[in-house]
């Protein structure tokens, strides 16, 4: 891997702290990182770099994945952080900054390679860039790159305007998107996986599939993050990127599997084909949410508005159902559901693909993202009220045996090598807001009613209505059993080495 300068804007952040340096350690551990790696921290606060070095050796203790137990690697791997402080706004302190990346890089003669970091708020990612640009950071003979997380916008407009910015100074090859659910493993590996999984389960390779399901369910309330998300709610924090890149990630593997050059170019048909909602649609098409009071796991939760920070009269979602439809030839008859929602039963992330069958045993491949990971093929009773249901053959096709990684590792590891596959690019992100922007629109106009729904529920019944008008019903929503009974059955596994 060619050596590389990391420049961290935001390093004394909780992002940084929580996900950043664990991840890197880790790389250092598993020797992915360059052999020359020089990282430039910077924050606000005045630090020196003793003391930046002994703070992210505490967040290594608290958070990191292995166990941090052998000072002398993690001694040699502070030996790379050094510490500048850096006011966004201030052009003088760029100029500074690009004297200690250029000390760095004759210090350790290497290419000045350098990957600029953005681990700030989405409001300082145009005064960032362009100061880059201006101070002759981003003038370099090597390469340079720019890491982003979302919002990539608020809506359409903006994000077009942010891009517009940020094209001043990166070109778009330049520019890496996370997109964290596009690091998790199971959602790389889902390609391989499925096509292992329609391998062993031969006749599924030409059945018709009657629906698909794409649940992100999460337990989690607003928590301390009001003054983001009652401005973003569901369908920006989670519809309009990580629900719709799942979407994306399966819908280009079947009925054949893309290779990874194909990617790019597959994910933006599909958006393409996507059929857009009218306003008619939309009221039919699109459940909004919002939690109140309720239980989860035992414990009295509050409603939304009751929360920290949130204006009693909010009218903001945290839940979004949708039925979406692809306009090309093997996706049309085949509505794909969606639904994410926060402070509901359980947290789950799951796609379920349906398969058309006869009687009243249907067959489901089931993926299973997270916590738990794999992907099962289940033959099971269509009954709608599955109070007591048994699952008569389960098998669990694939998994995946290594410990799981953390999103940041694999995300942190391409972006360094420079392969952007698993990032979202921009046109899969403007094609996402134009997508969603007729929903934020009706939204603001009030268009689609917001359905309160008890904490600890599976979301608004209308939710469930969206499925039942088409003769389906969500699967595993065990409304009336515990969650451990998904597992009831006999359960065959075929273990592939992934
Ligand atoms: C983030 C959202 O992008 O994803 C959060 O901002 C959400 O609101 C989180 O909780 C969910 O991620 P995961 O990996 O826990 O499903």
């Amino acid at each position: 891997m060619e050596p590389a300068t990391f420049v961290l804007f935001g390093a004394t952040g909780d992002l940084a702290k929580r996900k950043i340096y664990p991840a890197l350690f880790q790389l250092f551990v598993d020797q992915k990182l360059p052999s020359s790696f020089s990282l430039i921290g910077l924050g606000r606060r005045e630090l020196s770099h003793e003391t930046f070095q002994s703070n992210v050796e505490q967040s290594l203790i608290t958070f990191s994945r292995s166990e941090v137990k052998d000072a002398d690697v993690v001694k040699k791997f502070l030996r790379a952080f050094r510490y500048h402080v850096l006011d966004v706004d201030r052009k003088e302190d760029y100029t500074k900054l690009l004297r200690l990346v250029e000390e760095r890089e004759e210090e350790l003669n290497i290419t000045p390679n350098r990957m600029f970091y953005l681990s700030v708020g989405p409001e300082f990612f145009e005064t960032i860039a362009t100061n880059i640009h201006e101070s002759g950071l981003g003038s370099v003979d090597g390469w340079k790159r720019l890491v982003i997380e979302k919002p990539f916008g608020h809506d359409l407009e903006s994000a077009r305007q942010l891009n517009h910015t940020l094209n001043q100074a990166f070109d778009e090859p330049e520019i890496y998107r996370i997109d964290h659910y596009l690091g998790k493993p199971m959602v790389q590996r889902m390609g391989q996986l499925l096509h292992s999984a329609l391998w062993e389960q031969a006749d599924l390779r030409t059945r018709s599939i009657t629906n698909i399901q794409i649940s992100a369910n999460e337990t989690l309330g607003v928590e301390e993050r009001a003054g983001y998300y009652d401005h973003a709610g569901a369908i920006r924090d989670m519809f309009q990127n990580h629900m719709l890149q799942l979407l994306m990630m399966l819908t280009i593997e079947l009925p054949n599997r893309s290779s990874v050059d194909e990617v790019g170019k597959l994910k933006r048909k599909i958006m393409k084909s996507l059929m857009s909602l009218n306003k008619m649609d939309i009221t039919q098409h699109v459940v909004r949410g919002q939690y109140g009071a309720g239980e989860i796991k035992g414990e009295q939760v509050v409603g939304y508005t009751d929360e920290l920070g949130i204006a009693v009269d909010s009218q903001n979602d945290t839940f979004i159902a949708a039925k979406l439809r692809v306009d090309d030839p093997f996706w049309k008859d085949t509505p794909i559901y969606i639904r994410t929602g926060k402070r509901l039963k359980e947290k789950v992330t799951r796609i379920v693909i349906e398969y058309k069958s006869k009687g009243p045993l249907k067959d489901l491949l089931i993926v299973e993202i997270g916590p738990n990971e794999g992907i099962f093929f289940q033959r099971s009773q269509s009954d709608k009220e599955r109070s007591d249901v048994e699952m008569p053959v389960r098998s669990q096709l694939s998994f995946m045996k290594e410990s799981v990684k953390d999103a940041y590792e694999t995300l942190i590891h391409d972006a360094l090598l420079g392969d952007k596959t698993y990032f979202a690019h921009w046109d899969e992100v403007e094609l996402s807001w134009e997508w969603v922007q007729p929903i934020l629109y009706a939204y603001q106009d009030n268009l689609i009613p917001l359905h309160i729904y008890p904490a600890g529920s599976y979301g608004p019944h209308e939710a469930d209505e969206l499925l039942a008008r088409d003769g389906f019903h969500w699967w595993f929503d065990f409304k009336n059993v515990s969650n451990n009974d998904s597992t009831k059955g006999d359960i065959h596994t075929y273990e592939y080495n992934t």
